[in-house]
């Protein structure tokens, strides 16, 4: 018998919350949809006491999700936390919370001022007041892996005995290795009293070991997995949920335990990802990297042709590779369309479609080929940022080697225009100047790179920009034919990002 992990997936909340990674409610309810699309068990929503965002998007993403995923909030052990989460969650078929307080004793003695004991009893005693808004409680021990055995073991069977059903054990600082988590999962089974309890693993990535800890934790006997897509999080990152689903599929038979992840789901719910933060995974990041399936020695492409097994250990397709970009245009219907979207991570109502299909139309009017990136424009354009924010008006731009002026004219978040232009050594440097001027917003760049994607005549530039503001660092892409545009509207990307983070500055500062 194959053992069924749960895939607990933490993107839009431990991942959203990590630097340049934030997202508004609508991008999380997009996100949302392909999420449970993809077959997670649970989808942890945010952490309602933290911000009004999080509160809507939970809220938002509760009337929507059916009762085939349950939905999870965070909350500090903290009798307004559970019932922030409470309230915002009202609407969920299948609630659960998500209760945490550190344990170990750096964060006892630095963050909380509390003695081992006081610890013990807020736990249990905000497990007990949870219970009475939620059947199904989760409880965290954060630092956990730095925390003393004995301790851990209280903590655990205090909020145990309080109705939590759900143990997790979180590697908060990426600190732990394979054999020590494999090893204690395996000791905390045998010390924490209940059967019935689902023991679960939340690592972080410091070390590179988030996914190896997290399969070592499994075969100590956790059974629910906490993870992201492409990893993303606190720092350097949570356990990648591709990763470790493929992990678990290639090598079935050595784990003896396996996801309801449909793994085809994985490359387009990645990309969404990419495109709703602007963060792209590196081109060799495992499952979902460019690179990830591309063979470019001679020797390997000569085993593979005879057999791709020489060098293959999954095919592109079982993840979702697209075997071809295909190409839309004037005469494609709407099940070619709905197709095309599905394979991006684009999950719709019937109604929505119906405005996306619209909006595809109009744009064969203007264009005779629309391929993946112009979808994802015209959706991200229309379901994530339409009315909020900047937009392009137009832009000119004059170089004459070493000197260089652009010219810019935006639509403001009120839709007035506002025109402004600036002077630089060259093109790139004027256009951002121009951009600042006109928006009021002074931007320190981190990193700029364009990308040409595709090939001949449909060729277009993917600018990628990450920035620092107010010690924060946000990403942000444009795509266009022409790469000054792709880099303006990177830009905007990036400065749109902002002002919705501004919008939704959260109200409690507690970071988890
Ligand atoms: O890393 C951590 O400890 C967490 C907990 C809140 C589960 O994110
Ligand atoms: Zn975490």
């Amino acid at each position: 018998m194959t053992d069924h992990i749960r895939i607990f997936d933490t993107t839009l909340r431990d991942g959203e919350q990590s630097p340049g990674a934030s997202m508004g409610p609508t991008q999380k309810l997009v996100m949302a949809r392909a999420l449970a699309e993809l077959g997670v068990d649970i989808i942890e929503t945010g952490f309602p006491a933290s911000s009004q965002a999080d509160r809507e998007s939970t809220d938002a993403i509760a009337r929507e999700i059916g009762a085939q995923v349950t939905l999870a909030t965070l909350s500090r052990c903290s009798e307004a936390d559970i019932t922030a989460c409470a309230k915002a969650m009202e609407k969920a078929h299948k609630p659960r919370i998500h209760v945490f307080i550190s344990t170990s004793p750096l964060h006892r003695k630095f963050k909380l001022g509390m003695s081992e004991q006081q610890v013990v009893e807020r736990a249990e005693s905000a497990v007990a007041f949870a219970r009475r808004y939620f059947d199904d409680v989760e409880f965290s021990a954060e630092d956990a892996i730095r925390t003393e055995f004995d301790v851990l073991v209280k903590a655990f069977s205090a909020a145990a005995a309080a109705g939590a059903t759900t143990l997790n054990v979180p590697d908060t600082v990426g600190y732990t290795t394979p054999d020590e988590i494999r090893s204690l999962f395996q000791r905390l089974r045998t010390a924490v009293p209940g059967e019935q309890l689902i023991w679960s693993t939340h690592c972080h990535n410091d070390l590179g070991l988030a996914v190896a800890n997290s399969l070592a934790a499994i075969e100590g006997g956790a059974r629910q997995v906490e993870c992201t897509i492409n990893g993303i999080g606190e720092r350097a990152g949570n356990c990648a949920v591709e990763e470790l689903v493929m992990a678990l599929k290639v090598r079935n038979a050595y784990f003896n335990a396996d996801s309801g992840i449909r793994t085809e789901r994985l490359v387009p719910t990645s990309r969404l990802l990419q495109r709703l933060t602007g963060m792209m995974v590196q081109r060799n990041k495992a499952i979902v990297g460019v690179n990830a399936f591309a063979h470019e020695a001679g020797i390997h492409q000569h085993g593979m042709l005879k057999n791709r097994e020489t060098y293959e250990i999954m095919r592109p397709e079982d993840v979702g590779w697209p075997r071809s970009e295909l190409v839309l245009g004037r005469h494609s219907g709407r099940a070619a369309l709905s197709e095309r979207l599905r394979a991006l991570g684009f999950v719709f109502e019937e109604d929505e479609f119906e405005h996306v299909f619209s909006n595809f139309k109009s744009l064969t009017e203007t264009q005779r080929v629309v391929n993946d990136r112009d979808l994802e424009q015209l959706i991200l354009g229309s379901t994530a940022s339409a009315g909020q924010g900047y937009r392009l008006a137009s832009m000119r731009i004059s170089d004459s080697g070493g000197q260089a002026r652009a010219e810019v004219e935006l639509s403001d978040p009120d839709g007035n225009r506002v025109a402004e232009s600036a002077d630089s050594d060259g093109p790139v440097a004027a256009l951002f100047a121009a951009m600042s001027a006109a928006t009021g917003i002074e931007l320190k760049l981190e990193s700029y790179q364009v990308h040409s994607i595709g090939m001949g005549s449909h060729a277009r530039g993917e600018a990628s920009l990450s920035v620092s503001f107010d010690d924060e660092e946000y990403a942000g892409v444009g795509v266009s034919r022409d790469i000054i545009e792709a880099s303006a509207l990177a830009w905007l990307d990036v400065a749109n990002r902002l002002l919705r983070r501004r919008e939704a500055e959260p109200a409690a500062s507690a970071q988890a």
